[in-house]
C-alpha cells in the first residue's frame, strides 16, 4: 500500500498552459469515436496523414496470384516498409507473424471466384473474428452499377453498422467491372456513395483526367489501388499524382509485389507518398536500392 507520509503537499497544475484539444487530422473523421480514430492511426501515419497500404488480398477470388504464391517468402520482407497490410484472415492466421503490430485491413467480403459473377459477394467474416484478430479496418467491395449492386452496398452498410458498434472503420472498395468505364464521373459516383453510406475511407482508382474532382467530392480519405503491373516509373508517377491531387495514399499490390525488386519498389513508393518526392527521384532511388541489393546478393 502506498505510504501516505510520502504524498507531496505541493502540486503543479500548470495553470498557465491550456489543455490542447487538437482536431483529428484525417479528413471527415473528427467526429468518430476514440477507438475508430486509434485504429485509423494504425493505417494513416499520424505525421503525414497518408498511408502506404500493402494489398495482398488478391487470392480471395484469384487464388495464388503471381507474386503471392509464397507470401512467407515474398511478402514478409516487405512488412517493415508498409504502414498497413491488407489481407484475408486465412493468410493472416497462417502466414503473418502476430508480432506485426501495424494495422491490418481485413478483407471482409467475398464469395465468387474469378470464374463467376464477381459482384455477387457476401460478408465473409464474422465481426467477432475481426475483433479477435485485432484488425484496424474491414474492407468490403462495392459494385456500383454491377449486377449485384444493392447486395454489395448492403454488405458495406451492414459492416459499417457492426464496425461502429465495436470501433472498427470500414474501407469501401470501389470495384470496377470489365464492362464499366473507369472515369472520373463514374468514380465520383461510386466513392461518394460509399462515403454517404458510412465508409470511413474509400479505395478507388487513379484516373489521369479529373482525379482531383473525385477527392474533392468525397468527404472521407481516398486511397488508390495500384491496378495491373505497369512500368515502375509509371506506377510511381501515378502514386505521386494521386497524392498531389488529394489522395491520402495508396493501397498498392501488384505494382509492388510483382516488381523486379519489391523491397526497393515499396521504399520508393513510400518516398512519393510520405515525402512528396518527385517520381523520377524516387525511381532513381529504386534503381540504386536494386543495385545495392543485387551486389549484396539479396
Ligand atoms: C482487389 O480486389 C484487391 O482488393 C486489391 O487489394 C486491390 O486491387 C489493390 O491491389 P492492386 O494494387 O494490385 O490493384
Amino acid at each position: 500500500m502506498a505510504d501516505k507520509d510520502s504524498l507531496q503537499e505541493t502540486h503543479n497544475f500548470y495553470l498557465d498552459i491550456p489543455m490542447e484539444n487538437e482536431p483529428f487530422r484525417l479528413r471527415g473523421s473528427n467526429s468518430l469515436d476514440w477507438g475508430m480514430k486509434n485504429r485509423l492511426s494504425k493505417i494513416f501515419c499520424p505525421e503525414t496523414g497518408r498511408t502506404v497500404m500493402l494489398a495482398i488480398d488478391h487470392g480471395y477470388f484469384l487464388g495464388p496470384t503471381t507474386g503471392l504464391e509464397r507470401v512467407d517468402v515474398t511478402i514478409l520482407p516487405l512488412l517493415p516498409y508498409a504502414d498497413t497490410l491488407m489481407c484475408t484472415r486465412g493468410i493472416l492466421r497462417s502466414t503473418i507473424p502476430p508480432t506485426f503490430t501495424k494495422g491490418i485491413v481485413l478483407r471482409a467480403s467475398g464469395g465468387p471466384s474469378i470464374l463467376k459473377e464477381l459482384s455477387n459477394e457476401e460478408i465473409a467474416v464474422d465481426i467477432e473474428d475481426a475483433i479477435r484478430l485485432n484488425v484496424a479496418a474491414l474492407a468490403v467491395q462495392v459494385f456500383v452499377g454491377g449486377e449485384y449492386e444493392t447486395k454489395s452496398i448492403h454488405n458495406m452498410t451492414r459492416l459499417v453498422d457492426l464496425g461502429h458498434r465495436y470501433g472498427i472503420p470500414v474501407l469501401g472498395v470501389t470495384a470496377v467491372g470489365k464492362e464499366m468505364v473507369r472515369d472520373a464521373k463514374y468514380l465520383r459516383l461510386a466513392t461518394r456513395i460509399c462515403a454517404e453510406l458510412g465508409a470511413s475511407y474509400i479505395k478507388t482508382y487513379y484516373v489521369s483526367e479529373g482525379f482531383e474532382t473525385i477527392t474533392a467530392s468525397c468527404p472521407v480519405p481516398i486511397v488508390i489501388a495500384g491496378g495491373k503491373k505497369i512500368p515502375k516509373l509509371e506506377a510511381l508517377r501515378m502514386a505521386y499524382q494521386a497524392v498531389q491531387q488529394g489522395a491520402a495514399g495508396v493501397d498498392m499490390g501488384r505494382n509492388i509485389f510483382q516488381s523486379e525488386d519489391p523491397v526497393a519498389m515499396i521504399q520508393a513508393v513510400r518516398k512519393v507518398v510520405h515525402e512528396d518526392i518527385k517520381p523520377e527521384e524516387a525511381y532513381e532511388l529504386c534503381l540504386t536500392l536494386e543495385n545495392e541489393r543485387k551486389r549484396e546478393g539479396r
